[in-house]
């Protein structure tokens, strides 16, 4: 059977009609009040019913959309036909990225919607559900927000670089991660911690932090804003040589990934718990 894959333009206009749908829903449910509904990994890292209900919503609009399609999300795992669809595409879906900013009513947290072909992510969109910026990229195709194309920052100077970062919910790891922030601040600007991966990625997508690491993201966390982080010119991987993943993602412009690679890396940032 000869297959067609769709057109990445085509995929993404789907992304940002179901982002803006989701968002919404996120926006008008804290509106409405919003409480802890389950816990997950540990008593820290929670689900509230909005996480359940923009899920539920994005995985409905899809199978509307583009019923053959598998899709990946936080809540719900796996669903549809399996890894990837006959075209070969699978959707990931953060519904609510920076839950814990969400329950406490802080502006940072988001929808993030990446869709892969085979196994590679092609459209990435992120949409801050309260104040409505949107992040869009596609493979190839450049990172945008607002009708206005995105570059990274231009430092070349590690002593000068505001980075970004993130803590798991484990209270090992992040005792770990506590410690490779201690022995790293003293050689940057400055760490911030904002709480919402996809969102650091964008930020950095267009100089805001200058760079990002973490370790411990699951996919929805990178899918979507990692491409709109590489189609900005940053480089995003992961440590000696790896791809990014659960072990580590850096995402620095290419003059200071080297530098922040290596103190990482001397760090063990990718060890431990
Ligand atoms: C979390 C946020 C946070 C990051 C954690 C993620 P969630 O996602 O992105 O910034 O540090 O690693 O798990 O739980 O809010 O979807």
């Amino acid at each position: 059977m000869v297959r067609s894959a769709p057109e990445p333009r085509e995929l993404l206009d789907i992304a940002i009609e179901v982002a803006r749908d989701a968002a919404a829903t996120a926006y008008r449910m804290r509106a409405e009040g919003v409480s802890v509904a389950a816990t997950k990994s540990t008593v820290t890292d929670v689900v509230t019913a909005a996480d359940r209900a923009v899920e539920r919503q994005v995985l409905d609009a899809l199978r509307r959309l583009r019923p053959g399609d598998a899709v990946l999300g936080e809540e719900y795992g796996e669903a549809g036909t399996g890894p990837a669809g006959p075209d070969g595409v699978r959707w990931i879906v953060d519904p609510i990225d920076g839950t814990v900013n969400y329950l406490y009513g802080l502006r940072h947290s988001a929808v993030s919607l990446a869709a892969e072909v085979d196994g590679v992510v092609v459209v990435g969109v992120v949409r801050n559900i309260s104040t409505g910026e949107e992040w869009t990229a596609t493979a190839g195709g450049g990172a945008w927000r607002d009708g206005r194309q995105l570059r990274c920052s231009t430092e070349t100077d590690l002593g000068q670089t505001l980075v970004a970062t993130g803590f798991g919910y484990d209270p090992k790891r992040r005792a770990h991660q506590a410690r490779v922030v201690a022995e790293l601040i003293p050689h940057v600007r400055d760490i911030r911690r904002l709480g919402a991966a996809a969102i650091d990625l964008c930020f950095a997508a267009e100089g805001r932090v200058d760079a990002y690491y973490e370790k411990g993201l699951a996919a929805w966390d990178l899918a979507a804003g990692g491409l709109v982080a590489t189609e900005a010119g940053l480089r995003v991987a992961g440590l000696g040589g790896a791809a990014a993943g659960p072990d580590m993602v850096v995402a620095a412009p290419p003059a200071l990934f080297g530098p922040l690679h290596d103190r990482l890396a001397d760090l063990d940032a990718s060890g431990g718990p």
